[in-house]
C-alpha cells in the first residue's frame, strides 16, 4: 500500500473502494488477514495464553482493535447505499473474529493444562491449605503487660541477653561470692582463655544499668526479654524464659507511687477486684524489697487448691532502688529515689490461662497453641 497504513485504517474512498463488490473484495482482505494472524499464533503455540491475548486486542480491543477502525473508519462515513453493505459485512467478520477467538481460546486452556499434566503435574489434586498461625500465649502475654505500662507513660527498651558479670550482678549490688547469685547460677560462655567472662543474663535486671547509664533521669522503662537459668525443668521451671523489668526514676518517687503502680498494673491485668499485697523480702538491688502478692483469682482470697489455702498467689520481686546501684551509674543518690520490678511473664501467662505445667509454652504442640487464639 502507497500510504504505509493498513486498509482499516484508511476510507473506502481513498481505498477507491465505493461499489458494493469492492467493498466486499475489502472485507474478505481483512478477513483473510485474521485468519493468517489465527495461524501464526497456532505456531507460537496453541497453549500460549498471553499470545492468545495479544491477538484478541489487535482484532477485538475496543479502542485500537481492528473491528472498531472499520466501524469508524469504513461504516461512519458511508452513504446511506454503501451503508447496508458495509454494515453486514462488518456484522459478518465481527462473527467470525469472536467465534475463531472463543476457540482459540479453549484449546489454549487445555493446551496449558495438558502442558502441566505432561510436567508431572496433576491439577485435579486439592490444593495445599494452610492454617493460618496464632501469636504464641507468651507472646500475647507481653503485648498485654506492655500495654499496661505504655499507658502510663513507660516506654520499652531491650538488652542483650548474653551480658558481663558486671552488668548482670556486680552494677546490681551483688559482689562476687554473695549468696544471691547461687539462686541465678547461670550459663558461662565458653571462651578462650585469658578473655573476658559472658554469661547469659539471668534476669533484666542488667538493663537498669545499661538504661542509667546512657540517660539522665528521669527514667521510666519496662524491659521485655528473654532470661536464663541453670534450672531443671520442672512443671515451674524452665532454663529459659522471660521477663518484663521495670524501673522508674525520679526526684520525686516514693513508697506510695511504687504502691500506686504496682496495685494498678494488678487490677489492669486480672481484673478490678484483685487486691494487692507487699510482702517484705530482700534483692540486694532493692531496699526495701517486697513480693508483691494478688488476691487469688480463683477463689477471691477465701483458700483454694490453686492457692494453696493462702488466698494470696505470688506475682513478682519488686522493691525501691537501693541508693548503692545510684553509685555504679552517677546517679546522685541523695536527689533521686525510683522503684524497680521484675515480673514472670510464664508465670503471669499460667495465671492468666490457667495452665499449670510451664513446659506446654515451649512444646509447640499445634492442639495447645491453637487455644488462644
Ligand atoms: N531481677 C529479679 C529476679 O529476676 C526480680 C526483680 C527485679 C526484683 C527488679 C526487684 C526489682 O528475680
Amino acid at each position: 500500500m502507497s500510504s504505509g497504513k493498513q486498509i482499516h485504517e484508511q476510507s473506502l474512498a481513498d481505498l477507491g473502494a465505493t461499489s458494493p463488490d469492492a467493498i466486499v473484495a475489502r472485507f474478505a482482505e481483512v478477513r483473510a488477514r485474521f485468519d493468517s494472524d489465527c495461524q501464526n499464533m497456532a505456531a507460537i503455540g496453541v497453549g500460549n495464553l498471553d499470545a492468545w491475548q495479544a491477538l484478541r486486542n489487535a482484532w477485538l480491543g475496543r479502542s485500537s482493535g481492528v473491528i472498531t477502525a472499520i466501524g469508524d473508519n469504513w461504516l461512519k462515513p458511508a452513504t446511506p447505499d454503501q451503508k447496508r453493505v458495509v454494515g453486514k459485512a462488518l456484522n459478518e467478520l465481527k462473527a467470525h473474529v469472536e467465534r475463531t477467538l472463543e476457540e482459540l481460546r479453549a484449546r489454549a486452556e487445555s493446551a496449558g493444562e495438558a502442558g502441566a499434566a505432561a510436567g508431572g503435574i496433576d491439577l485435579s489434586l486439592p490444593g495445599v491449605i494452610r492454617s493460618l498461625g496464632t501469636r504464641h500465649p507468651i507472646r500475647q502475654t507481653f503485648e498485654e503487660l506492655e500495654r499496661i505500662f505504655l499507658s502510663i507513660g513507660f516506654s520499652i527498651v531491650e538488652g542483650p541477653e548474653i551480658e558481663t558479670p558486671y552488668y548482670n550482678f556486680e552494677a546490681l549490688n551483688i559482689p562476687e561470692h554473695h549468696p544471691a547469685r547461687d539462686t541465678m547460677d547461670t550459663f558461662y560462655l565458653s571462651l578462650p582463655k585469658g578473655a573476658p567472662e559472658l554469661l547469659l543474663r539471668t534476669h533484666t535486671s542488667p538493663m537498669q544499668i545499661h538504661t542509667m547509664e546512657h540517660q539522665k533521669p528521669p527514667v521510666r522503662i519496662i524491659v521485655p526479654g528473654r532470661v536464663y537459668r541453670r534450672d531443671n525443668p520442672d512443671a515451674t521451671h524452665s532454663f529459659a524464659f522471660h521477663q518484663i523489668e521495670g524501673l522508674a526514676v525520679d526526684t520525686d518517687i516514693t513508697f506510695c507511687e511504687f504502691k500506686g503502680t504496682v496495685e494498678y498494673f494488678v487490677r489492669e491485668f486480672l481484673g478490678p477486684k484483685t487486691r494487692t499485697r507487699l510482702r517484705p523480702s530482700y534483692f540486694p538491688f532493692t531496699e526495701p524489697s517486697a513480693e508483691v502478692d494478688a488476691s487469688c483469682f480463683a477463689c477471691d482470697g477465701k483458700g483454694c487448691r490453686i492457692c494453696k489455702q493462702a488466698g494470696w498467689i505470688e506475682l513478682f520481686g519488686s522493691g525501691m532502688v537501693d541508693p548503692a546501684v545510684y553509685g555504679f551509674v552517677n546517679y546522685d543518690a541523695k536527689k533521686l529515689s525510683g522503684f524497680a520490678f521484675g515480673i514472670g511473664v510464664e508465670r503471669m501467662a499460667m495465671m492468666r490461662y490457667g495452665i499449670s505445667d510451664i513446659q506446654m509454652f515451649y512444646q509447640n504442640d499445634v492442639r495447645f497453641l491453637r487455644q488462644f487464639e
